[in-house]
């Protein structure tokens, strides 16, 4: 629960304010004015001051002030009487989290306070989260029940000679998974070979995986050993086994049906003792129903298979990730920080990308960071512009979300070159006509469009 300061000249307003926030259950100390609250703020620490503007002695900005410089972790709402734009512009800019027109609505303040709180909940998790041995030997991060089964299933199978197909969606670790079968199993000291069936044109795949005699076809100017041999008494990682023609899917049938066969462009017969795993992200029921993948392949592929679960489905791993990450890319001595707002942003964004786009996520921050604690500006604009939680969740159709990226390119490109509309359209790559036609049609305010310029332009 917050911790609140509430800060007003006024006992009209202190008391019954104080009292509707402790009827929430939040813990709150009051301050009558300024100097009052600045004194209150050396002895104690708060989530969250709510303060007016106007009052004796020491106003509301001065003391708003005091805290974003010497309080990062305390967020600050300014209310008052006396609104103006200019007013409400420099506070936000300067990082209040709100500035409220009395009278005010106390539904959007107690709304506020509970994203605060999630927001506050989620630093504290991030911070009092120390990893366990455990974790730091596997390399795979995640704690999650989905995850979980999962790693009971690759404990289970690891140490078996059981072909397991590895499924899920693009990114979400199924190479990894692939490697720690190996590690995990008794073939461990021997060579783990991963090949990677979509990388090879045909002519050359059945050449890469059983080797082929000098001269076996045109180009084949030496011997050379294959892959399935490399492998032998370890492990052969099949990626994107789907990826394989349907005469490189009769030969694989074969080895796997008699551990053995012939390099190509001679009659010798190789005998080998490989474990093989394979990994697709594709849906390959499907691909046998439309006669594009082998029936009897399937199966001798898929004695076991292991299901990598989207990060989506995955809960609190995101937060787990995000920690690992940050400490992966950290720059010198000091691990970066991330503010609650740009970690709530990340818990709301769907991953089609899964967790290599979390990684990329945070790597791309980290840099535009450059050594300050990551903001929501300093994600990558697709998470920016996409809050699950304005569209309800709800899987938006491509237009739509192309235009939030455009809306965001075009805002990011205005703030870059600090709101000269002709450096925007040149740095676009668009007519300054143009331009103004877009930002038109997206119904931008210039007070929307005069942003900060720190942020560099997103990579795409
Ligand atoms: N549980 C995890 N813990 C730590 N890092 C992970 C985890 N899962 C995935 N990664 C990282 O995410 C990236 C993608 O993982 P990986 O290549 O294994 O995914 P994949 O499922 O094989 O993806 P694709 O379908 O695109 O081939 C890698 O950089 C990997 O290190
Ligand atoms: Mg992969």
């Amino acid at each position: 629960m917050l911790k609140i300061l509430a800060v007003d000249d006024e006992p009209s307003i202190l008391q019954p304010l104080a009292g509707v926030l402790r009827g929430e259950g939040y813990e709150v100390a009051t301050a009558t004015d300024g100097a009052a609250a600045v004194a209150a703020l050396a002895n104690q620490s708060f989530d969250v001051i709510i303060t007016d503007v106007r009052m004796q002695k020491l106003d509301g900005f001065a003391v708003f002030r005091r805290a974003r410089a010497e309080l990062p972790n305390t967020q600050v709402i300014l209310m008052t009487a006396y609104a103006t734009v200019p007013d409400a512009v420099t506070a936000m800019k300067e990082g209040a989290a709100d500035y409220l027109t009395k009278p005010f609505d106390i539904s959007a303040l107690l709304t506020r306070l509970e994203n605060i709180a999630k927001e506050v909940e989620l630093t504290r998790q991030l911070a009092t989260h120390k990893p366990d041995p455990a974790e730091s030997t596997s390399k795979l991060i995640g704690r999650s029940p989905a995850f979980m089964r999962m790693l009971e299933r690759i404990e289970k199978f690891a140490d078996t000679n059981a072909s397991v197909l590895i499924t899920g969606e693009s990114g979400t670790g199924k190479e990894m998974v692939a490697r720690l079968l190996h590690e995990r199993s008794r073939r461990s000291k021997h060579p783990f070979v991963a090949v990677n069936c979509g990388a090879f044109p045909e002519t050359l795949i059945d050449a890469e995986l059983f080797g082929h005699e000098r001269g076996a076809f045109t180009g084949a100017v030496s011997r050379r050993e294959g892959r399935f041999k490399a492998a032998d008494k370890g492990t052969l990682f099949l990626d994107e086994v789907p990826e394989l023609q349907l005469g490189s899917q009769s030969k694989l049938l074969r080895v796997l049906q008699e551990r053995a066969f012939e390099p190509l462009g001679t009659n010798t017969t190789i005998s080998v003792d490989v474990r093989v795993i394979s990994a697709t992200h594709r849906n390959l029921k499907e691909m046998i129903s439309e006669a594009k993948f082998r029936e009897d392949l399937f199966y001798r592929l898929n004695t076991v298979e292991i299901a990598v679960p989207p990060l989506r489905d995955r809960g609190g791993d995101l937060l787990l990730l995000v920690d690992h990450f940050l400490k992966h890319f950290q720059v010198g001595t000091s691990v970066p920080t991330i503010s609650g707002a740009a970690l709530a942003r990340l818990s709301d964004y769907p991953f089609p990308g899964n967790v290599r786009e979390l990684q990329h996520a945070i790597e791309h921050a980290v840099v535009l960071a450059s050594g300050k604690q990551i903001e929501v500006e300093h994600l990558p604009v697709e998470i920016v512009a996409e809050p699950a939680t304005e569209t309800g969740g709800k899987v938006r159709t491509l237009p739509e979300v192309m235009k939030t990226f455009e809306r965001a390119y075009l805002k990011r490109a205005v703030q870059e070159t600090k709101g000269k509309r002709g450096a925007a359209a040149s740095l676009l790559g668009i007519s300054r006509k143009n331009l103004w036609e877009k930002l038109r049609g997206y119904g931008f305010s210039d007070a929307e469009l005069d942003g900060d310029s720190k942020s560099a332009l997103p990579r795409i």
